[in-house]
C-alpha cells in the first residue's frame, strides 16, 4: 500500500479531527430532535444549538447569542451579509477590495446589476489593502465596505481595524464586513476588535464539518429576511438547523482554543521556504512576509508553469495548489495574483499547514519539492 500524501492545503479545507466526529456522532444518534418542536426531544437539540451559538458569540465577541447567525458556510454567510444590507439600504454604494473571495466579489457583481454602485480597492504589491485608500473612496451614501481579515490565497493579514476606523470617520452609518473564514481561532476575531459590524467564518477551515459557518453581526444592526420560512435564527435565516453541523462547528472552535501557540508553524513554513529557495534562488514569498500568517506561504517560482508543478508535487506524494481551490481545477489565473501583478510566467505553490502538520510532514514535504523543483 503507497504511503499516504503529505496534506499541505489547509486553507482549502482541514481534516475532521476525531473529538469534532464525535460530537457530531452523538449529535445525529441522541440529538435528532427538530429544534423548533416543544417537546423534550426537540428542546434538547435547541439546547445543544444555543450551547454552540453562545461559543461563537463569544469566540466573535458578540454580547448576545443571538447576534450569531449559522449558515451552510463562509460563502452563504458572506452573501447573506451582503444581500441583506442591500435589502435594508436600496440604494447608495459598497467598497470591496480587490482580494476578496469570490463569495464577496461574486455578490458584488449581483448587487452591481441591481443598481447597487460597487467600486473595488486595489490592494497594495505587498497584498495589502491601504486603510488611507478605502477612507478615500468612502462616500456619506457607502453603506458597505467589505475587506477580509486574511487573504486565502497569500496568507496576508489586513489591517482592518484600521480601515473600518478611518471609514467609520468619513462615513459614521456604514458597516464593516470582515471575512474571518481564514483567521477564525488562529488569531483574534472580535467584533470590537477588528471594528467589524459583521464577520463571517466556516467550520470546514477550523477542522469541523463542511456545510456550515456563521455570520456574527452587531448588536445594534437588524438584518432583514432575504426569504420566507420559520423563525430560525431570528427570521433572518429560515430552515431547520444543521444540528449535527452546528455543534461540530462549535466543538472545533472549542479544541482550537485550547491549542499553544503558532511558533512551530512559523518555522515549519521557513523551512518549506528554505527549500524551495535552496533549488530556485530566484523563487520569492508572495506578500509582504511582515504581515503574513505562519499558516499559509504563497510562493512564486519564476520560469515554472503552476500547473507542472502542483501535478509534480502531487505525482511526489505532496498535496498542495495553486492558489484557491476555485480556481485550481479551472486552472484559471486568480484575481489576487493579478491584483498583486504577479507576472503570469511566475509558477505560484500554495503551502498551507494546521497544528496538525508534523515536523516529519514538514521534513518529507522539503525534500518533495528538493526533488522535484530541479525536474522543472
Ligand atoms: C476567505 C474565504 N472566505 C470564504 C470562503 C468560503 O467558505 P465556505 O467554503 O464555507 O463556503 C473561503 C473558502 O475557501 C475562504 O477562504
Amino acid at each position: 500500500m503507497s504511503a499516504l500524501p503529505i496534506y499541505l492545503d489547509h486553507a482549502a479545507t482541514t481534516p475532521v479531527l476525531p473529538e469534532v466526529t464525535a460530537e457530531i456522532t452523538r449529535a445525529l444518534e441522541e440529538d435528532f430532535g427538530n429544534p423548533s418542536s416543544r417537546h423534550a426531544v426537540g428542546l434538547r437539540a435547541e439546547e445543544r444549538i444555543q450551547a454552540a451559538r453562545s461559543l461563537i458569540a463569544r469566540q466573535a465577541g458578540a454580547s448576545q447569542p443571538s447576534q450569531v447567525i449559522f449558515t451552510s458556510g463562509g460563502t452563504e454567510a458572506n452573501a447573506l451579509a451582503m444581500l441583506a444590507l442591500a435589502r435594508k439600504n436600496r440604494t447608495g454604494r459598497i467598497i470591496v477590495s480587490a482580494i476578496e473571495h469570490p463569495s464577496v466579489r461574486n455578490t458584488a457583481a449581483l448587487l452591481e446589476s441591481t443598481g447597487i454602485g460597487v467600486e473595488t480597492v486595489p490592494a497594495t504589491a505587498g497584498g495589502w489593502i491601504e486603510p488611507e485608500r478605502v477612507a478615500g473612496m468612502t462616500r456619506p451614501d457607502t453603506f458597505l465596505v467589505a475587506v477580509m481579515h486574511v487573504n486565502n490565497e497569500t496568507g496576508i493579514e489586513q489591517p482592518v481595524k484600521e480601515i473600518a476606523r478611518l471609514v467609520k470617520r468619513r462615513a459614521p452609518r456604514c458597516r464593516v464586513l470582515v471575512d474571518a473564514v481564514q483567521s477564525f481561532t488562529s488569531l483574534p476575531t472580535t467584533l470590537g476588535g477588528m471594528g467589524a459590524d459583521l464577520i463571517t467564518a466556516s467550520a470546514h477551515k477550523v477542522h469541523g464539518p463542511k456545510g456550515v459557518g456563521c455570520l456574527v453581526a452587531a448588536a445594534d444592526l437588524h438584518l432583514p429576511p432575504l426569504w420566507g420560512g420559520g423563525d430560525q435564527e431570528g427570521g433572518r435565516r429560515p430552515g431547520t438547523e444543521n444540528v449535527p453541523g452546528i455543534v461540530g462547528f462549535a466543538r472545533a472552535v472549542e479544541l482550537a482554543n485550547e491549542r499553544g501557540d503558532p511558533e512551530r508553524l512559523r518555522d515549519s513554513s521557513r523551512r518549506l521556504l528554505e527549500g524551495i529557495v535552496r533549488c530556485r534562488p530566484e523563487a520569492y514569498a508572495i506578500g509582504d512576509q511582515g504581515r503574513r500568517v505562519p499558516q499559509i506561504l504563497a510562493v512564486a517560482v519564476p520560469g515554472v508553469p503552476t500547473e507542472a508543478l502542483v501535478n509534480l508535487l502531487e505525482a511526489r506524494g505532496l498535496c498542495a495548489s495553486s492558489g484557491a481551490a476555485c480556481h485550481s481545477r479551472r486552472s484559471l489565473r486568480s484575481h489576487v495574483l493579478e491584483a498583486l501583478e504577479i507576472p503570469p510566467d511566475h509558477g505560484v505553490i500554495r503551502l498551507s499547514l494546521s497544528h496538525t502538520t508534523t515536523d516529519e510532514d514538514t521534513t518529507r514535504a522539503v525534500q518533495i519539492l528538493e526533488e522535484a523543483l530541479p525536474q522543472l
